[in-house]
């Protein structure tokens, strides 16, 4: 188990996935939250971050724990920080060194750089630099402009670097983690997706005995591994509850719930669609939408449960990512979306809450799903948020809308399977638009809807490019849609990032 302390550096969690690739666990906490008992860490590593050292507001960490009783890795800031208070010198650096550039010097016979080649190319992303090494440095490595670009303690398993070995950029990255992690401060590598599942099955047993859960399906991977998980440690007592708010795609409400009854999932499918109509009618602003979908999900899944007797814990499938968010250095950013399935249950349930893959990422959720045995194509879906097409029907809802989105949708999800594009996107949909537009069909004039096509590419949704879908593809799907859905005569893409737009239209 390894400690990362995090600075808050935008690559901390970076550092987590790599650690994790190397089949071991490791856990991110705020550097002002030092877990108390630190015995069950084999090593820490001190994450970058965006102030200066040498600032008054910056993290000053006790490290007295730590140092020189633990194998401690220090990046960027951690570096400059080591070297700032044990008799180093930290000060601005003439050029600004961000980007690109290569270990021009490695002292040779070091564990640490075992197997990384001369002039081995790292990322650098900081305006201090450490002038003088702090008491009992060695220097390990330099690039053509930063002469300390890597050190260690003589005496004690403490090493630091400037560049950052989490970025791709660095080609050596993992290798240099792999050398202090499994290397050094021998780490075990046990961290695989089969012990995940033989730990967490006898982990819920122990936890949740002979108590009913309850848990909210919705088509997506998390919350499917997180069914089958629990299912797998305690079978019977996992109540499913799979609701139908009339915004799912076109069939899925029907195709998921026979899918997962053949998973063996004691799953209660509930079609609330008029009651989410409804909450939605003459809802036009894409908050009060989002906000009454929330509520009216709440309520419904609230009386399900009320429907239950004895039911002591909720299980949720929320994932690593968003617990960092919710304790990171930063604090949760701004609201730019209410996510309505972040929101929880009302006070009065009462309900323990259960979240097995809170330790996960999502690429290690499919995984541990694969290795449960679940369908490669429900692992490999695209993500789908919550509030539905409601968020793609701009304006108000109506069920013809629903209708006509549906429709066009499958046109283009279908277009994108069969085309072999599918599992090339991160992400793709359609929006209809609140347009009219003239268009002539045979020799007649029409005046019908504008739907928008979004495919994009992304790793984790906070950052996306819009896919360059070839031409041909798009010209079949734009006829097919016209051709095909009554209602529809005209077919745009979407083609805008994020920033600055965002993945959903609302
Ligand atoms: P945006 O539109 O903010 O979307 O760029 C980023 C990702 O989040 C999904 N999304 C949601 N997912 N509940 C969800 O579960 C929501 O309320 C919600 N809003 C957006 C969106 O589909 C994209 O993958």
């Amino acid at each position: 188990n390894v400690l990362i302390l995090d600075f808050g550096s935008q690559y901390t969690q970076l550092i987590a996935r790599r650690v994790r690739e190397l089949n071991i666990f490791c856990e991110i906490f705020p550097y002002n939250h030092v877990p108390g008992d630190l015995s069950s860490y084999k090593a820490v590593i001190l994450s970058g971050s965006p102030f200066s050292v040498r600032g008054d507001d910056a993290p000053h960490p006790d490290l007295s724990q730590i140092r020189g009783k633990m194998p401690l890795l220090a990046v960027c800031y951690g570096a400059q920080y080591l070297a700032h208070f044990s008799g180093g010198e930290v000060a601005p650096s003439n050029t600004r060194e961000y980007g690109r550039a290569n270990l021009s010097f490695i002292k040779s016979g070091e564990d640490f750089f075992s197997g990384v080649s001369h002039n081995s190319q790292v990322w650098m992303s900081h305006s201090d630099t450490i002038k003088a090494l702090p008491t009992g440095g060695v220097r390990l490595a330099s690039t053509h402009d930063v002469e300390n670009a890597a050190y260690r303690i003589e005496g004690e398993p403490t090493y630091a670097i400037q560049f950052h070995p989490e970025v791709y950029h660095s080609t050596d990255g993992k290798r240099i983690l792999e050398n202090f992690l499994v290397g050094i401060a021998h780490v075990p590598q046990n961290f695989t997706p089969n012990a995940f599942v033989d730990d967490q099955v006898a982990e819920l047993k122990e936890k949740l005995q002979d108590d009913k859960v309850v848990l909210g399906l919705s088509g997506g991977v998390d919350s499917t591994v997180a069914a089958v998980l629990l299912n797998k440690a305690i079978g019977k007592n996992l109540y499913c509850i799979f609701v139908n708010n009339g915004l799912l795609r076109k069939n899925e409400f029907q195709n998921v719930l026979d899918q997962y009854k053949g998973m063996g999932l004691n799953v209660k499918g509930v079609d609330a669609t008029d009651r989410f109509m409804t909450a939605l009618a003459g809802l036009e602003d894409p908050e009060a939408k989002r906000k009454a979908i929330g509520k009216t999900f709440i309520e419904v899944f609230d009386d399900e449960a009320h429907l239950l007797t004895d039911v002591k814990w909720l299980a949720q499938g929320t994932i690593y990512p968003d617990v960092i968010e919710s304790v990171s250095v930063k604090g949760p950013s701004a609201t730019i979306k209410s996510h309505h399935n972040v929101g929880g249950l009302p006070d009065y349930m009462k309900l323990k809450i259960v979240e097995p893959l809170r330790m996960l990422f999502k690429d290690e959720v499919r995984r541990v799903g694969a290795t449960l045995g679940i369908d490669p194509e429900l692992l490999g879906r695209h993500p789908f948020p919550g509030p539905g097409l409601s968020i793609r029907i701009l304006g108000d809802i109506t069920k013809e809308k629903v209708r006509i989105l549906q429709e066009v949708d499958a046109v283009f999800i279908d277009g994108l399977k069969s085309w072999g594009l599918y599992d090339k996107v991160w992400q793709a949909g359609a929006i209809l638009l609140p347009v009219n537009s003239v268009g002539v069909m045979g020799d007649e004039r029409t005046y019908e809807k504008v739907v928008a096509l979004r495919a994009v590419e992304s790793t984790d949704g906070m950052t996306a490019d819009w896919v360059h879908l070839p031409y041909e593809f798009l010209m079949k799907v734009s006829n097919e849609i016209i051709n095909k859905v009554k209602g529809v005569n005209r077919v745009v893409y979407d083609i805008s990032s994020k920033p600055p737009a965002t993945i959903e239209w609302e």
